[in-house]
C-alpha cells in the first residue's frame, strides 16, 4: 500500500470540484491541493465559503479558487465552466462529491418535496455540471463522480439515494461509452468513510485516501475510465495499488 503522506505531481492541473465543501470533498481537494493543482470549489453560500477556507487553514494558498457560484442548474453550470475556463485557462479534471445521505421513509411514504430534494436536485446538478465540464476537459483528463455502494444496493428507508447514485452510476458508465477514450471518466464507488464528520472504523475508506486515489487517477493517464470501488479494505488496497505509478511509494 502507498504511503499516505506522498503526493502525485499534478501541478499545473486545473481541477474542479463541486461540493468540494463537503466531507468527503474536503479530502479530495486537499490532496489535489497537496498535489500542486490548482482547485476550483464552488460553493452555493458565502458562509460555507469562509467555513471551509478557515477549514482548510495553511494549505488554502492561492491554488484554491473558492466561489460562491449556483452550479446546480444547467445554466449555472455553464456560466461555472465558462468562468473556471476565464479565470484558469481551461479544466483538466473535474470530482464531483455531490450531495450527501437522506433517510427516513420506505418508497410509498415519499411525498413531491423528497423526490425533488433527495432525487432531482442531485441527479440535475451532476448532469447539469457533466454536460458543462466533459467538453471543455482537456485530452486526457479525469472526469470522476463520488458515489455510495446503495448505487448497487438498496438500503431500506434511504431508496431515494440509491436511485439517485444508480443514476449517476450509469452516467458514469454511458461517460465511459461516449467519451471512447478521449477523455477519462470514474465513478468511485464507496463504503462507508471516515470524514471530519463522522470518525468511522478501522476499516473505512477515508476522505483523505479517496481524494489520493482521485488525484492518482489524474496523474496516470495509461489508467483507462472504470469504475473503481473502494467498500471494505481489500477493495481500498487494491485501488491505492492501481495509483501507484503516479504516487511514488
Ligand atoms: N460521507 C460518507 O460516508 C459517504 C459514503 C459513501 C459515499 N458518499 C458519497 O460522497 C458524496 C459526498 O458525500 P458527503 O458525505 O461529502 O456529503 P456532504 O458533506 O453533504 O457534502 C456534499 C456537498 O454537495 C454539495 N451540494 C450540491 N448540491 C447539493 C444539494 N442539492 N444538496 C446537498 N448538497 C449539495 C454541497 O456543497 P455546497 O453547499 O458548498 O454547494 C455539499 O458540500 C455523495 O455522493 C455521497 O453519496 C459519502
Amino acid at each position: 500500500m502507498n504511503n499516505s503522506s506522498e503526493h502525485p505531481n499534478l501541478s499545473g492541473h486545473r481541477v474542479l470540484v463541486p461540493g468540494g465543501t463537503g466531507a468527503v470533498g474536503e479530502g479530495i481537494v486537499r490532496r489535489y491541493l497537496a498535489a500542486g493543482a490548482d482547485v476550483l470549489v464552488p460553493t452555493r453560500s458565502q458562509e460555507r465559503s469562509d467555513e471551509f477556507r478557515a477549514l482548510l487553514g495553511e494549505i488554502a494558498t492561492e491554488h484554491l479558487h473558492l466561489v460562491v457560484h449556483d452550479y446546480t442548474t444547467f445554466a449555472g453550470a455553464q456560466d461555472l465552466a465558462t468562468q473556471m475556463v476565464a479565470r484558469l485557462g481551461g479544466i483538466d479534471d473535474v470530482v464531483a462529491p455531490i450531495g450527501g445521505w437522506w433517510a427516513g421513509k420506505r418508497l410509498w411514504e415519499i411525498d413531491e418535496h423528497d423526490w425533488q430534494s433527495a432525487f432531482v436536485a442531485l441527479a440535475t446538478t451532476h448532469m447539469a455540471v457533466a454536460r458543462a465540464a466533459v467538453p471543455r476537459l482537456s485530452a486526457g483528463g479525469t472526469y470522476t463522480v463520488i458515489l455510495g455502494a446503495s448505487a448497487t444496493w438498496p438500503v431500506p428507508t434511504s431508496g431515494l439515494v440509491s436511485m439517485e447514485q444508480a443514476a449517476v452510476l450509469m452516467m458514469h458508465q454511458v461517460l465511459v461509452a461516449e467519451l471512447d477514450g478521449a477523455s477519462r471518466a470514474f465513478a468511485l464507488v464507496l463504503g462507508p468513510v471516515s470524514t471530519r464528520a463522522v470518525t468511522g472504523e478501522s476499516g473505512w475508506v477515508t476522505a483523505d485516501q479517496v481524494g489520493l486515489i482521485a488525484a492518482g487517477l489524474s496523474a496516470d493517464t495509461a489508467i483507462t475510465g472504470q469504475a473503481i470501488r473502494m467498500t471494505e479494505p481489500t477493495e481500498i488496497a487494491a485501488a491505492l495499488t492501481l495509483v501507484t505509478t503516479a504516487v511514488p511509494v
